[in-house]
């Protein structure tokens, strides 16, 4: 039979520190400029319970202009999936830092087509690991298991999904897309850079 795809959601995953030679020196020049941040006091409160999450605007900063042209490169590949129009030519980003015991509560990003967040600093999920929740509402996935007694799930049945972290990963999901972060039980601190893509 033929399939057809109703309301699907795509996240999109790659790597950027894969093909980059300047990935070491990117990477701590960016580490460096969020810790004097958080240093000299700067950041907001939002999602994060506990850690320490900045300003919106990192992409004003030297050290993130490499990394906003490749998220607005990325977010382009996929802009035609949004609209045969579409060009995305704004965004925000900033970063988190989560420590033990801080997490991200469940969010959407309602001010932004497409979100996403890169790694910087992680070694393990144990560190924290991004997870999605079902979009479709009214779905029945969450009874699936009562209906059916069965205790496995598939793509079209699970509830959640995790993405484990890894350095240089990054990941593009529509904003409207319900997500949180695990909490961190280490006590190596977690980096991460989130960003809202929209359209002028
Ligand atoms: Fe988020």
């Amino acid at each position: 039979m033929k399939e057809m795809r109703l309301f699907y959601t795509p996240v999109w995953q790659t790597n950027v520190a894969d093909n980059e030679a300047e990935w070491t020196a990117l990477r701590a020049a960016m580490l460096e400029r969020i810790s004097a941040l958080e240093s000299a006091g700067h950041g907001v409160q939002r999602t994060n319970f506990g850690g320490w999450q900045s300003d919106d605007d990192l992409y004003k900063h030297r050290e993130f202009g490499w990394l906003t042209q490749r998220i607005m490169a990325l977010a382009n590949q996929v802009a035609p999936q949004f609209s045969a129009k579409a060009s995305f030519d704004d965004g925000i980003l900033w970063a988190n830092v989560n420590r033990r015991g801080d997490f991200n509560a469940m969010h959407t990003h309602p001010d932004a087509i497409l979100s996403g967040c890169i790694y910087l600093k992680v070694d393990s999920a144990e560190q924290g690991a991004i997870q999605f929740l079902d979009a479709r509402e009214g779905s029945p996935t969450s009874h699936w298991r009562c209906y059916t007694r069965l205790n496995d799930s598939t793509p079209l049945t699970e509830q959640a999904v995790t993405v484990a972290p890894r350095e240089g990963d990054i990941l593009f999901f529509p904003g409207w897309l319900r997500h949180w972060v695990t909490p961190n039980m280490t006590d190596q601190e977690r980096v991460s850079v989130a960003f809202n893509i929209r359209m002028n």
